[in-house]
């Protein structure tokens, strides 16, 4: 049985959409295409979207539908995402998702994670990011070898200025309200599988690939 190149990865934040992406990438050798990741980079860079984006951000809440779906139109255009790509974090709103299927290009399969409230924020809180290379870790559950040092390439983790116990609950209010009715969206469509996303990362990825046979 063949599985979905074309995916998205939907869930809460915290739900691990990250957390797997990368071993999908490594599986499939298909991109993971981040919004969350290509805002961050926009606003290293100091781009006017990045500096657009940063008070959206900050503040838990989403950046503008016109401004996010340019940037995903682009990043699909390139020559590495031609073959399939792992979405994570987009769509992100109704909007979002109408965008995303004018393109014609069928995605076979939206992944929903599943995850308690209780369990999204400690995983949050917990989140520790290398400066350098990006790789996540957490306190608890994926500690680095060295406190405060990434084991990948040795550079500094720090905690995403969201990932404050204040930005959480808005990011799940600002999930609930306009990223969960996608669920029903996609499920109409019928390519959504709903997914638990409690366990260990082990277990909830043999259970995204099981779900991604088509
Ligand atoms: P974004 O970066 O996309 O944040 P998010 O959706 O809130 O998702 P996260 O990255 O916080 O969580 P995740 O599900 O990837 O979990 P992870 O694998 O890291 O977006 C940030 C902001 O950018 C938004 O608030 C918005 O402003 C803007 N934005 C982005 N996309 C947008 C869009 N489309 N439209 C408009 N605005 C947009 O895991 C979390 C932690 O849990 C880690 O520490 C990990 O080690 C741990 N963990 C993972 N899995 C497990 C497990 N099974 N057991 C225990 N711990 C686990």
């Amino acid at each position: 049985m063949s599985k979905a190149t074309r995916m998205i990865l939907l869930g809460p934040p915290g739900a691990g959409k990250g957390t797997q992406a990368v071993r999908l990438v490594e599986a499939l050798g298909v991109p993971q295409i981040s919004t969350g990741d290509l805002l961050r980079a926009a606003r290293k860079a100091g781009t006017p979207l990045g500096l657009k984006a940063k008070a959206y951000m900050d503040a838990g809440e989403l950046v503008p539908d016109d401004l996010v779906v340019a940037l995903v139109e682009e990043r699909l255009r390139e020559a590495d995402a031609q073959a399939g790509y792992i979405l994570d974090g987009f769509p992100r709103t109704t909007a979002q998702a109408e965008a995303l299927a004018t393109r014609h290009v069928e995605i076979q399969r939206v992944i929903n994670l599943e995850v308690p409230d209780d369990e999204v924020v400690r995983r949050l809180a917990g989140r520790r990011i290398c400066r350098a290379c990006g790789a996540s870790y957490h306190v608890e559950f994926a500690r680095t070898k060295v406190e405060g040092v990434c084991d990948r390439c040795g550079g500094e983790t720090y905690q995403r200025a969201d990932d404050s116990d204040e930005v959480i609950l808005k990011r799940q209010a600002v999930y609930t309200e306009q990223t969960a009715p996608l669920i029903a969206f996609y499920r109409a469509e019928g390519n959504l599988r709903s997914v638990s996303a409690v366990g260990t990362t082990d277990d909830v990825y043999a259970a995204i690939w099981d779900a991604l046979s088509i």
